[in-house]
């Protein structure tokens, strides 16, 4: 579903993301970790279009990401939210709903703003939302048209726990119908149940592509051994 071969990002002289290779296949949900500036947000929104690689490829089941076949395929969920100030919420997800030619729009969108509880921001204009109101209707934006693959950039930050678990419920549904995730994150316990394998990347490059399964074993697969512990064992500083 996403094939990222030899891929480099350098912003002048600076090595955002350093010839990295991973490839998702159909239903795999990948979490993306690392520290700070470790180069998750460079790389997905290199895959996703918004930065120009500086080298490597990247295909999107099997097109090129920067055609037109390959863009209708994915949504991405930036870092930040990048919404129109002067469209209400209901606004956003019609015009989502116009441009990628949602079957069924009212629909699904009404069902988004409910398990989001945006109900009755329906019709406030986004820049009148909170941070928070903000970065829900971002994830409802990208859940609306339904894609095969999702690019999530820090989904969970800034959202209150109900939306998280809401968040996560999405997560497991996107799995059983088989889409490809890829998600970055901090907070592992987020996705500590979720995903079935973690790439970590540090200094733009990535140090562990593995099975959850085998992250655990390499720490000798003890019950109490949390995706924290494993994740600051690998980014340790030698
Ligand atoms: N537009 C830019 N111009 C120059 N350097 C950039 C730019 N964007 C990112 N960088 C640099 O690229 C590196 C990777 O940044 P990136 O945002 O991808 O990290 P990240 O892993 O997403 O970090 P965080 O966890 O803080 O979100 C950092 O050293 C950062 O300073
Ligand atoms: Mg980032």
């Amino acid at each position: 579903m996403l094939k990222v071969e030899h891929l480099t990002k350098k912003f002048k002289s600076a090595v955002a993301v350093d010839d990295i290779s991973f490839t998702l296949n159909q239903g795999d949900i990948v979490g993306l970790l690392g520290p700070n500036g470790a180069g998750k947000s460079t790389t997905i929104k290199t895959i996703a279009g918004l930065l120009r690689k500086t080298d490597g490829s990247i295909n999107i089941d099997g097109y090129p990401s920067t055609t037109q076949e390959a863009k209708k395929k994915f949504t991405y969920i930036p870092e930040v939210p990048e919404l129109y100030d002067m469209l209400t919420v209901w606004e956003h997800l019609q015009f989502i709903g116009y441009a990628y030619n949602v079957t069924d729009f009212e629909e699904k969108a009404e069902r988004l703003i409910e398990r989001y509880d945006l109900w009755d921001k329906k019709d406030k204009l986004a820049k009148e939302l909170s941070k928070g109101m903000k970065q829900k209707v971002s994830i409802c934006c990208g859940l609306l048209p339904e894609p095969d693959l999702y690019l999530f950039d820090e989904p969970m930050i800034g959202l209150d726990p109900k939306s998280i678990r809401e968040t996560k419920l999405i997560f497991r549904e996107l799995s059983e119908q088989q889409k490809t995730v890829l998600v970055s994150t901090h907070l592992l316990d987020s996705i500590e149940n979720l995903c079935q394998r973690v790439l970590v990347m540090k200094n733009g490059k990535i140090i562990v592509d593995r099975t959850m399964e085998e992250m655990k074993l390499q720490l000798g697969n003890s019950e109490s051994v949390s995706l924290e512990d494993l994740f600051l064992e690998v980014t340790k500083d030698e």
